[in-house]
């Protein structure tokens, strides 16, 4: 495996097993140089979405690295405003990233009527607007749901908050049945996390002379799983792309299994449409 490793997806698209992610990465210049610092140092994929309000900056920094548009694998997210229109929030998202197609679009909650909006993203694929479509924080019971509804692709990917406190393992491997890829979002625990200070995986980061958060990030590799650690520091997105001079054992496998607390942070999918609507975060456009 190196930073150029790719995973084939269930269409034939092959896509990145490691990419940046911009969540909370501030539109603008914060953004626009993460991206573009991502890019230069041998990243080749990026993960916004709509409600990130970063689009516009992602797009810049592709442009401002000069990695042609091809060799880079860009992917954005549907909102739960535009469940009612999957092309209209698309093709928004499009304009905003300055490019005429992405190369996954994911339906980023299983919001009301997610079935419905599932049948315009196949549309929308075929139309090659989008080179692959996927689902994210979607549990078994709503990738059955899709099929019940007559979805007639099988999702590419399903995008889910995993790390060494939620493995998922379950899901993954009915994913895995299925040909879908799970993507790890939070892979580092996220914001304010605790994973990279918790004494069981810094010393084992200490003994394969690795930091903690290249620890977590093989970890999941190694499991089949791709990753998209988010950061807007120069040093440590490239300390998050160091991933590929070493392997964990298996023994050391197993001892991260043990890890597990099935601690989830972010929202239950299932309650997600009982929300409150006021603590989502707000959309603020970008200049
Ligand atoms: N589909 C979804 O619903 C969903 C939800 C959440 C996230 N995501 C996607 O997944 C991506 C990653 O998840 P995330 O941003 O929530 O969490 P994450 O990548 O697990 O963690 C990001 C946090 O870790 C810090 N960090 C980054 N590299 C580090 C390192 N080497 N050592 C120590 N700290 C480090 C970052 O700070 P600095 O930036 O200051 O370095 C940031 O505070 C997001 O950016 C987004 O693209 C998707």
């Amino acid at each position: 495996m190196d930073l150029n490793s790719r995973v084939e997806l269930n269409n034939g698209v092959s896509m990145p097993l490691l990419g940046l992610g911009v969540f909370r990465a501030h539109g603008g210049e914060e953004a626009r140089s993460a991206v573009r610092t991502a890019l230069e140092n041998g990243y080749r994929m990026i993960d916004t979405a709509r409600i990130y309000c970063n689009e516009r900056s992602v797009g810049r920094g592709v442009r401002d690295s000069m990695v042609a548009r091809e060799d880079i694998f860009i992917i954005t997210k549907l909102w739960k405003d535009d469940f009612d229109n999957p092309r209209r929030g698309l093709e928004q998202s499009l304009e905003r990233l300055g490019m005429d197609y992405v190369d996954q679009f994911l339906l980023h909650w299983p919001f009301k009527g997610f079935e419905k909006a599932w049948l315009e993203l196949e549309k929308l694929c075929s139309e090659g607007l989008c080179r692959s479509i996927g689902v994210s924080n979607f549990k078994i019971h709503h990738l059955e749901e899709l099929k019940e509804a007559g979805a007639s692709v099988v999702p590419q990917v399903n995008q889910v908050e995993c790390h060494p406190y939620n493995h998922e393992t379950e899901l993954i491997n009915w994913c895995r049945r299925r040909n879908i890829v799970v993507q790890a979002y939070a892979p580092l625990g996220g914001v304010g996390n605790t994973v990279l200070s918790d004494p069981r995986i810094t010393t084992l980061a200490d003994y394969y002379k690795v930091t903690p958060a290249q620890l977590v990030l093989r970890w999941n590799m190694q499991r089949g799983v791709a990753v998209i650690p988010k950061s807007v520091r120069a040093e440590r997105i490239l300390e998050n792309s160091r991933v590929f001079g070493f392997e964990l054992s298996q023994d050391d496998m197993d001892v991260m299994s043990d890890i597990n607390s099935n601690l989830r942070r972010a929202y239950d999918p299932d309650k997600i449409d009982q929300r409150p609507a006021g603590t989502f975060p707000k959309i603020i456009e970008e200049d």
